[in-house]
């Protein structure tokens, strides 16, 4: 497995693949790998003769008072992931590689980035979609490769992809949890013995609303209640949102009659932890 850090040798690379007629999947992330990328990876090595994974943290998508500078990093350890996991290629381009000076073009996108994890992170997801779009630009991928843990991002991929034209397959991935429940996150490092302990009142949270609504439950207020009290029994819990949400325009509703997102953000401490389960009807 190679690792490159520049537009050039992306091309390059995937050029001579296609000319053998090669499949390519690609895998965008910020590093600091877990078993949750771990899936997504070997999703692709799965369907694709070739697979590319990014390892960027992308500058674009932290507000100012983020955790940018502090997002943890260890590229040796995301390489003997991605060498275990088969990956062909990691892109760990600098960031004056995909914002060289000059840089002033972004992609943003109006309504479903405005709601849950948009409205306390205005930034973020234009950072996502330009970065997205670049990656995508560059690697050029039959495939491309998101967990549902970030079930809004995954949305806004999905609908960048159409309402642009890309031509790639968006494929989404399961989440994956601790074996208490936690889903895995980069973000669960920053927790410490206590934080930890009480992080998994975010999954039990979200077991209980997915208990209500396969028991039939459809009113949104009543799930949404049940599952702030749940929260809130958590003394170092502080919610940011618990919400049901249209699956595709990630718009509140107040009736369970199509698909939808029930997703929580909550701060355990000083990190903002999210979750979620979709229903489909
Ligand atoms: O989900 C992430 O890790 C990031 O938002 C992504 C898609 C790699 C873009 O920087």
């Amino acid at each position: 497995m190679k690792i490159v850090r520049t537009v050039i040798e992306v091309r390059e690379q995937v050029k001579k693949w296609r000319e053998q007629g090669l499949s390519v999947g690609f895998v965008p992330t910020m590093g600091y790998l877990h078993e949750g990328h771990k899936s997504l990876i070997l999703k692709s090595v799965e369907q694709n003769d070739r697979t590319v994974v990014s390892i960027f943290v992308n500058p674009t998508q932290f507000g100012e008072n983020e955790d940018l500078s502090t997002y943890p990093r260890d590229l040796d350890s995301d390489a003997a992931l991605c060498t275990d996991a088969k990956a062909d290629l990691i892109f760990h381009p600098e960031p004056e590689q995909m914002y060289p000076q000059g840089f002033c073009t972004g992609v943003n996108m109006s309504v479903l980035t405005q709601e849950l994890c948009g409205k306390s992170r205005p930034v973020h997801f234009g950072g996502v979609c330009t970065v997205v779009s670049k990656l995508f630009n560059i690697v050029k991928p039959d495939r491309a490769y998101f967990g549902e843990k970030d079930a809004q991002q995954l949305a806004i991929i999905r609908r960048m992809v159409e309402d642009l034209n890309f031509d790639i397959e968006i494929v989404g991935c399961p989440i994956v949890r601790e074996s208490d429940g936690l889903a895995k996150s980069s973000r669960n490092t920053y927790l410490n013995t206590e934080e930890r302990k009480a992080a998994v009142i975010l999954s039990k949270s979200i077991a209980l609303g997915k208990e209500l609504v396969q028991n039939g439950e459809r009113d949104a207020q009543t799930i949404i209640k049940a599952m702030t009290e749940k929260i809130s029994s958590e003394p170092l819990a502080r919610i940011d949102y618990v919400e049901v949400v249209d699956a595709l325009t990630m718009q509140k509703v107040q009736k369970i009659e199509k698909s939808v997102l029930v997703a929580i953000a909550v701060f355990i401490g000083k990190t903002r932890l999210i979750d979620n389960f979709s229903f489909n009807i």
